[in-house]
């Protein structure tokens, strides 16, 4: 019989389908025995939040899922409070760590107490250095490990005559990426598109230019302030990289002006498909248009590189990102913290599709 010290009550945000408000439930679980000889079980002190957590949880259709509880999140940070015996020794109780534990509708979520897995499986956890809180830890590993695949995954060489244009300068991936390619990649230049009202607030994270996507009368002016930039600016000189963080089709029909030849293994990445999601009610429409992605990125028939990659469970980013950060050569944004008790309302702050940085919870 397990001493009542090992008892403890778990909360997770937890859901059953779409038609189920995600909402805290609670169970009792044994901390010696909830964990096998290849786990470790990690004291949750901090969540953040992506996209991603209320997109899985608006297609978890009733008819297609089990009737379990589902969790919510992925990145997290926190403490190592048990290990099996046969976990490698570099994982040791009393370790503070951070990292993306990737899950579709699994029963182990990051807004909860205790988060149980095997660290060689879940490969994208990092140790802490003491100087950084719980909050800044947590809100990084999903947006950098994605920024990560786009500039590291097709083995583009990046020099100081490198071209980069972001689209969606405003969001988290690239506020990673653009940090990444300049303080670590050393890229000559990265340009960045976003609200003219974020235009200020983006010039901190290094973009060396930012151009508008609306005018003052709100019309999209992307496609020709890019073309007139690249004429102006650039001497007509093209991009080896076009990164699309918001879902952006504007440049297929004019690829050619815009992204140097496909042979110099230059790219179009996306991580957000063909067109803008709804936030608000994410649906099947929106994901048959993220869907086209795949599809475009098998067209034997294209005339440019593309790419829609996913994050992966991978601990080189997060040894990269906890050595920027000590290093201070990367600083994750941060929109706002809620308690545990609040996390509604950090969901509801990210589905704004507002949010300046990471909508954090601190699993107090
Ligand atoms: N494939 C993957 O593995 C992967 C991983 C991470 C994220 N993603 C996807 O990448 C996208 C970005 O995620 P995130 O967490 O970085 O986003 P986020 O931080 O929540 O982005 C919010 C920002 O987007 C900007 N924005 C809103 N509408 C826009 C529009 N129409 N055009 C340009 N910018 C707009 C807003 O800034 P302004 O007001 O300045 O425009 C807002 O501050 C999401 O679709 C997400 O699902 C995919």
């Amino acid at each position: 019989m397990a001493s009542s010290e090992t008892m403890t009550t778990q909360r997770s945000v937890t859901f059953v389908n779409y038609t189920t408000p995600a909402s805290i439930t609670t169970k009792e679980i044994n901390l010696d025995k909830c964990y096998s000889d290849d786990e470790i079980v990690i004291n949750l002190k901090a969540a953040a939040l992506n996209p991603i957590d209320f997109i899985v949880h608006g297609l978890c259709f009733p008819y297609i899922t089990r009737n379990d509880l589902k969790t919510y999140s992925r990145d997290y940070a926190g403490v190592i409070v048990r290990r099996g015996a046969n976990v490698d020794p570099k994982w040791q109780i009393g370790d503070r760590v951070n990292g993306m534990f990737g899950h579709i509708f699994g029963p182990h979520g990051t807004l909860s107490d205790y988060l149980v897995m095997d660290p060689t499986k879940q490969a994208a956890i990092a140790h802490i250095d003491n100087s950084i809180d719980f909050e800044t830890a947590a809100s990084w590993p999903l947006v950098f490990g994605s920024a990560y695949a786009v500039l590291f995954h097709r083995k583009q060489k990046w020099t100081e005559n490198s071209k980069i244009l972001v689209i969606g300068a405003s969001t988290s991936v690239s506020n990673c990426l653009a940090q990444i390619a300049k303080n670590h990649l050393k890229v000559g230049t990265v340009v960045g598109i976003c609200n003219q009202n974020s235009i200020e607030r983006n010039k901190e994270f290094g973009f060396d230019y930012l151009l508008p996507y609306n005018d003052d009368e709100g019309n999209d002016v992307t496609v020709k302030n890019v073309q007139q930039f690249i004429e102006e600016k650039l001497n007509g000189e093209k991009f080896d990289l076009i990164f699309d963080s918001v879902g952006n089709s504007q440049f297929f029909p004019i690829m050619d002006q815009v992204l140097k030849p496909k042979n110099t293994n230059s790219y179009f990445i996306t991580v957000a498909g063909d067109a803008k999601y709804n936030y608000k009610k994410p649906g099947l429409l929106d994901s048959f248009a993220a869907l086209k992605a795949p599809f475009r990125a098998l067209n034997p028939f294209r005339k440019f590189n593309y790419a829609f990659p996913f994050v992966k469970k991978e601990a080189n980013y997060m040894e990269l990102g906890n050595r920027m950060l000590e290093k201070g050569t990367f600083k994750p944004q941060i929109d706002s913290v809620y308690s545990f008790n609040e996390f509604d309302k950090a969901i509801e702050r990210l589905k704004s599709n507002r949010a300046k940085g990471k909508v954090v919870v601190k699993i107090d």
